[in-house]
This record gives C-alpha cells, sequence and structure tokens, in this order.
C-alpha cells in the first residue's frame, strides 16, 4: 500500500501525524508533496524514512490511495496536474466538502473518488471524521479507508447531500465551541474579580469533563440540563435565557455557513468548467 499526501497544510499534517503516531502505515509508504517544498524539506528529520516529494507527479507514481489536501479552489489545478500520473485504480480522497463528486469526475472520470472530512480534534483522537464515496467505490475500498482514518477517531458516513451540515457539526464546530467560549469568557470577567487565566482554567476543565460525561454515561443534552438545572434553581435561570434567545444566533450561522458553502461550491462549478 503506497499513500499519498498532496498538501501538507493544517490537513496534511494530521494526517500524516496520525498515521505515523498510531503506525497505521509505515512511515516507508507515505510520500508527501506541498507546493512550498521548503516546507517539507526537513520533515525527514522528524520522521527519517517517509518519501519527500519535489512535485506532485513524482509523488502519486503507483500511489494506491491519494489524499489531496488542498484548498477548494487549488483542488482542480492539483487533479489535472496528476491525473495522468496514477493508476487506473487508485482511490483518490478529497478532503473538501464543497466541490462535489460530478466536479471532481470531470478531471477524475470514472475513477474511485471519496471525500473525508476530518475535523482538528482528531489531534487528540476524539472526531467524528464525515466520509463519502462516488459510484466506483468498492466495498473493499471503503472498509480500507474506514481502517485507515479509523485512527483520527469514528468516522459517519454520509451521502452527499449532507456533507455541508455535517461539516458545520464536526469540522466547523471546534471553531463555533472557541468562538462561543471566547464570549462566555469575556462576558464572564465583567461580572468577578477572577483573573482571567483562571476563568478560562475554569471553563475549558467544565468544557472538557462535560463531553466525557456526555460520551462516558451516555447521556442526552436534556438529560444533563436536567441534572444541573432543577426547578426553580439558579441554573434554570441561565438555561431558559440560552433557550430562548440562542436558536436565532445558531440558525443565521447555519444559514450563513451554508450559503457561503453554496457559493463555493458554485464558483468550483465554473472553475471546473473553464
Ligand atoms: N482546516 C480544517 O479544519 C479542515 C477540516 C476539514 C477539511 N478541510 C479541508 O482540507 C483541505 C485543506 O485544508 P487546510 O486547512 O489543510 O489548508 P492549508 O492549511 O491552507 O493547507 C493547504 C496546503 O496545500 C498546499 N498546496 C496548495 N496548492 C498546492 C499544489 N498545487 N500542490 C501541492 N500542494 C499545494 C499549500 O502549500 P503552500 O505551503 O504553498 O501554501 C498548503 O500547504 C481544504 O480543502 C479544506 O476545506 C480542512
Amino acid at each position: 500500500m503506497k499513500i499519498d499526501i498532496i498538501g501538507y497544510g493544517s490537513m496534511g499534517k494530521m494526517i500524516l501525524e496520525k498515521f505515523i503516531e498510531t503506525k497505521t502505515i509505515e512511515q516507508g509508504k507515505l510520500f508527501v508533496s506541498n507546493r512550498t517544498y521548503d516546507k517539507i524539506m526537513n520533515l525527514n528529520k522528524i520522521y527519517p524514512q517517509i518519501n519527500i516529494c519535489g512535485n506532485n507527479i513524482d509523488a502519486v507514481k503507483d500511489a494506491d490511495i491519494v489524499f489531496i489536501c488542498v484548498k477548494p479552489l487549488e483542488i482542480k489545478t492539483v487533479l489535472s496536474e496528476i491525473i495522468n500520473g496514477i493508476k487506473d485504480n487508485c482511490h483518490i480522497v478529497s478532503l473538501n466538502g464543497s466541490i462535489l463528486f460530478k466536479q471532481l469526475e470531470q478531471i477524475c472520470g470514472n475513477r474511485k473518488i471519496s471525500k473525508i472530512i476530518p475535523s482538528v480534534t482528531a489531534e487528540v483522537n476524539k472526531s467524528a471524521t464525515l466520509i463519502c464515496h462516488n459510484d466506483y467505490v468498492n466495498y473493499d475500498d471503503k472498509n480500507i479507508l474506514k481502517e485507515l482514518i479509523g485512527c483520527f477517531g469514528s468516522f459517519v458516513e454520509l451521502p452527499e447531500t449532507e456533507i455541508g451540515i455535517g461539516s458545520e457539526l464536526t469540522s466547523c464546530m471546534p471553531g463555533f465551541i472557541g468562538a462561543i467560549f471566547k464570549v462566555i469568557t469575556d462576558e464572564a470577567e465583567k461580572h468577578t474579580a477572577i483573573n482571567k487565566e483562571q476563568i478560562i482554567q475554569m471553563v475549558i476543565e467544565t468544557l472538557y469533563g462535560t463531553g466525557k460525561l456526555l460520551l462516558e454515561k451516555r447521556i442526552t443534552f436534556e438529560e444533563l440540563i436536567n441534572r444541573v438545572a432543577t426547578k426553580g434553581g439558579i441554573t434554570e435561570e441561565g438555561t431558559e435565557i440560552i433557550g430562548k434567545k440562542l436558536p436565532e444566533i445558531i440558525n443565521e450561522v447555519f444559514e450563513k455557513t451554508l450559503e457561503k458553502r453554496k457559493i463555493i461550491t458554485e464558483k468550483a462549478q465554473k472553475d471546473f468548467m473553464i
């Protein structure tokens, strides 16, 4: 099995590190290329056996699986460059949710293509990677890919049409959670003499513990609310305001992000037609 990673940015780096750290793939079977070579040229100091390639065409030669880890509007350039250099049965894996299979197939034809959408939380082995496949990916290819991405955490298989909202709930979610808890810690400062560092420590520990509680005890959000926000108590004052005011904000967030996703897809569609 020869695995190729094109694009050594946030996602390409994470995937490479996970494969090596979890010993999912032997270093010698991993090939990596990046537009700016300087970014990868010293990688052998950390991973002595991985194969660092000076260009994408060399990297994909004989590859069984190619992970395309570049920004959406760069995918077409990369695919056009590599398509004649890859094996017929090579499994192409795009990390982008906005570029549709029908667009990718304009360049790749009837090749095996999957999409995986990881989350940065995979870095700590807790994540739900989204996965979907085009019609040419067979049962064995799906299983091999699932085994590989199992080193990021769990995965959820979705139809292509649901990848947008699925991405908001997984890969975008750490950003949303960060933004929400930044507001919480900033606003808390206005009501207390406790220093910011301690505020942040209290909130992060509680956030981590709440996630563990939900996952490990298998309790629902409603059960959690009921356990803390007892009738007529203090927490209930807060949860009622959240229940009343937050839906409007969250709806606006989803409307905006899904709209942006649509714009990127339309832009890519035009780009792929040129
Ligand atoms: N970040 C996330 O949390 C996340 C989550 C899920 C999915 N994704 C998807 O994953 C993909 C990558 O995102 P990212 O956040 O990792 O982006 P990024 O940090 O900007 O990394 C992109 C990398 O691609 C390289 N690149 C660009 N054009 C190239 C080419 N022609 N050949 C080889 N390498 C090239 C860039 O090289 P340079 O060094 O020259 O810039 C850069 O290192 C995107 O499609 C994104 O939508 C991201």
